[in-house]
């Protein structure tokens, strides 16, 4: 099949606006008569610990869909960069499964670290895009996540789709390890099911965004935090804009900021603060208040809750739509991922394929 833009500039921009769909997709694939619907080897009962292994985008996904797994689940994760996994010779359990996230399923580092794990663990997992690939094809499993073919080098609407199959993943195994009534498990799927609906009205903020994207795409540095499971959000807005818009970033867990990165602030450097009203963001407005208290320039992404309580000092601001605190970091890629679009084409770079990087890395 051949892939157009349909009418779109770029292919990443269609491949944004294309998420409400395929996580619908991902949703219908998984979710069936309001119960999860996955393969029945995914059952989490025996098992005592799980591995993320990925690179990228992907690894990002692993570091939101822990926060999941622990919380919602109790199942403890580790995760590596397929890199250092491949040679660091870690201890893994009979007991344990291995997961392996991967857009493409031909990452060379990711395929080495799975076959590392082959014979050392319960269960090799792979979550891919491409169903007919490596990954998908030496794992004991491989789920698709549904993206459909995604062809901008910076990974956008794959990366929501990871983190919707990691969320029912999650769900699945807190209904295993007994850790969900079926009253909260409804809750989260209704949770999830509304994501698409809210994506379209995060998309409808492309314009504003644009606007502040003009301003940023003058910056040198800019810095993302983020607390909780928008941490590792806040890293994967940071590789996008540097990915595309070839601006150096850097993402934070806000209460770091005080250990380092702070030594960067003054009024030239934006600081990006995703930080949905959830039970962690009045820490997190502090540590933004840290930031203006040097002049950096905040631009808070919040909802209106949060925009009305902590927005009135900001640079900037982004009102995103009301959603459940668990999955907001679905959510919010998309402010992250069109901050990051709009940025490259304020500064006229490539932006589906940006120079020195590769859609699949299938070398060391
Ligand atoms: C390359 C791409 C990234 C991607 C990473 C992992 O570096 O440019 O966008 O996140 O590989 O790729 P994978 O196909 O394994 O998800």
């Amino acid at each position: 099949t051949r892939i157009e833009k349909a009418g779109y500039k770029h292919f990443m921009a269609k491949e944004i606006a294309e998420q409400p769909v395929v996580i619908a997709d991902a949703l219908k694939r998984y979710v069936q008569n309001g119960a999860l619907h996955l393969p029945a080897e995914v059952d989490f009962t025996a098992v005592d610990r799980l591995t993320m292994v990925a690179c990228g985008t992907a690894s990002y996904a692993c570091h939101v869909a822990k926060y999941w797994f622990e919380q919602i689940a109790g199942l403890p994760v580790e995760i590596d960069i397929a890199s250092e996994f491949r040679y660091r010779e870690p201890p893994l359990s009979p007991k344990q499964w291995a997961l392996f996230v991967s857009q493409s399923g031909e990452t060379a580092d990711t395929l080495a670290a799975l076959r590392y794990t082959r014979d050392k663990v319960a269960k090799i997992v792979a979550v891919v895009n491409v169903p007919t690939s490596s990954i998908a094809r030496e794992a004991d499993l491989a789920l698709p996540i549904m993206a459909g073919i995604e062809v901008g080098v910076a990974s956008t609407k794959a990366f929501s789709c990871q983190l919707t199959t990691l969320a029912l993943l999650a769900l699945k195994a807190a209904q295993d390890r007994g850790r969900l009534t079926p009253e909260s498990l409804a809750q989260h799927l209704s949770d999830l099911a509304a994501i698409p609906g809210l994506m379209n009205h995060a998309l409808a903020l492309s314009t504003p965004i644009a606007a502040i994207a003009e301003e940023l795409a003058e910056a040198q540095d800019v810095l993302f935090l983020g607390r909780g499971a928008m941490f590792p959000l806040a890293l994967e807005g940071a590789l996008k804009l540097k990915e595309i818009s070839y601006i150096h970033a850097e993402g934070y867990a806000s209460g770091e900021l005080k250990h380092g990165p702070i030594a960067l602030i003054d009024n030239r450097v934006p600081v990006i603060v995703l930080a949905p009203r959830d039970p962690l963001f009045e820490k997190t407005v502090s540590n933004m208040q840290e930031v203006m208290a040097r002049h950096g320039k905040v631009l808070l992404i919040s909802d209106a809750q949060g925009v009305a309580e902590a927005g009135s000092d900001c640079w900037k601001t982004i009102t995103m739509p009301q959603v459940s605190d668990a999955f907001a970091p679905i959510l919010y890629a998309i402010p992250a991922q069109l901050l990051a679009y709009h940025t490259a084409i304020a500064k006229g770079t490539d932006v589906d394929q940006p120079r020195n990087l590769a859609k699949s890395v299938t070398v060391e």
